[in-house]
């Protein structure tokens, strides 16, 4: 078995010379360490990028001889050149070739280590929220589900994983913020209505090709789970890129997950990608908490009918066939874009308590509360829930 894999790895080639990486003789480890492959090569002159397709490709093919989570890929390198810092006071541009500096909070691309599955210090618990397809409402849901579950009385937590389309700090009004270090070099989460975040957005420049973020940014998540301080945080919640590939994969699988929500409309097409989110996630042997229908059904203000502008009832037949729980329907609503558009997020409004989305929020709300507590307790004064639930470590 180690020889195939061997064999497989001395397949894998350097993008950055074509050649190799065992013509080069860069290997410098490959053994089994407990039940975890450990691979080891010398990335003198390999930049993240090109480290981050490495790991892919090593992933990749050994696919069939390992599973992922049992794959540890290490480095050696003589240097290591960060890629993204975090502005500092003076106010610079973040610079995807800025060398290693003394900036207060930085993040490294491509510095996460495969198959490494820690707890994050500080969190209670980890959700992931996907979506197969972009466009169903993945952002606008997951800052919303922050809200309710912190109206709950819970301290939530947020990540902007999606590097195609950071969103959050248009949602929580905070596009020019820029995140700064404690004194233990941790990186402090922006804060917007209680809800600390963190995004990509703060980190990339907004023209930047998604090419070039893709291959890059696979390990970045890691960075936001481990190098940003989340103390108290009872649930946190990760806005995963749209769909379910390479990127998606390696991003979770790093992480400690403790249960993922998959978002669709209602749409056959959308539908067929979120059944793959669905079954991603299991594949990870990651707990679904259950599917979301968004932009169910749209309700005329002036006539009061209900139209189902995307279908009906498809992602009632998905939950049944795949057996995983319907958390709920999101109807359309026009605050629901305009709120996020304008940094007032939905949930934060509360003139549109009561309305179909509101109650829609409240509902999925509790059922995210019971997956973790089945036995539900009637009562919800603030960091009532996380103290008897014991949700933060
Ligand atoms: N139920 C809804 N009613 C009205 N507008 C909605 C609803 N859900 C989402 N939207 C709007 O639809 C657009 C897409 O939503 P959002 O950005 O949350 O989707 P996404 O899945 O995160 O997309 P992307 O793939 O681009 O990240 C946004 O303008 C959002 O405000
Ligand atoms: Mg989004």
């Amino acid at each position: 078995m180690i020889d195939l894999i061997r064999e497989r790895l001395n397949q894998v080639i350097n993008p950055a010379t074509g050649a190799t990486l065992a013509s080069e003789n860069r290997w410098q480890h490959v053994g089994m360490e407990g039940d975890k492959l450990v691979a080891q090569y010398n990335r003198d002159g390999i930049s993240p990028a090109e480290k981050r397709v490495i790991e892919l490709e090593i992933q990749n093919t050994l696919s069939e001889l390992v599973g992922v989570d049992k794959i540890l890929v290490k480095t050696v390198s003589s240097q290591s050149q960060d890629v993204f810092k975090a502005l500092d006071e003076k106010n610079e541009q973040p610079s995807a070739a800025a060398p290693a500096a003394t900036a207060p909070a930085q993040l490294k691309a491509g510095h996460g280590t495969v198959g490494n599955k820690k707890p994050v210090p500080g969190v209670g618990k980890i959700i992931a929220i996907g979506s197969g397809k972009g466009g169903v409402g993945k952002s606008t849901f997951t800052a919303n589900l922050a809200l309710t579950l912190a109206k709950n009385g819970h301290k939530v937590g947020l990540i902007d994983a999606d590097i195609y389309g950071p969103s959050q700090p248009m949602i929580f009004g905070k596009r020019d913020e820029k995140p700064r270090s404690n004194s233990e070099r941790k990186i402090i989460p922006v804060e917007a209505y209680g809800i600390k975040f963190m995004s990509f957005g703060f980190f990339i420049n907004e023209q930047d090709p998604v090419i070039w973020r893709g291959p890059m940014l696979g390990g970045v998540l890691s960075q936001f789970l481990f190098d940003v301080d989340w103390t108290g945080t009872d649930f946190l919640l990760i806005d995963l890129p749209p769909g379910t590939g390479d990127i998606q994969l390696s991003m979770i699988q790093n992480a400690h997950v403790d249960g993922a929500i998959v978002i669709s409309t209602p749409q056959d097409i959308a539908l067929l990608d979120a059944k793959k989110g669905v079954e991603m996630f299991k594949k990870l042997n990651l707990p679904v908490i259950g599917m979301v229908e968004n932009m169910t059904s749209f309700v005329c203000s002036s006539c009061g009918a209900e139209h189902h502008i995307f279908g009906h009832g498809g992602v009632e037949k998905a939950v049944e066939q795949l057996a995983v729980p319907m958390l709920g329907q999101i109807p359309l609503e026009l605050e629901l874009r305009t709120g996020s558009d304008s940094g007032h997020p939905y949930m934060t409004q509360d003139q549109l308590r009561d309305r179909p989305v509101w109650n829609a929020f409240l509902a999925i709300g509790e059922k995210v509360e019971a997956f973790f507590n089945p036995s539900p307790v009637n009562e919800s004064r603030p960091g009532f829930f996380s103290k008897i639930l014991g949700l933060t470590k």
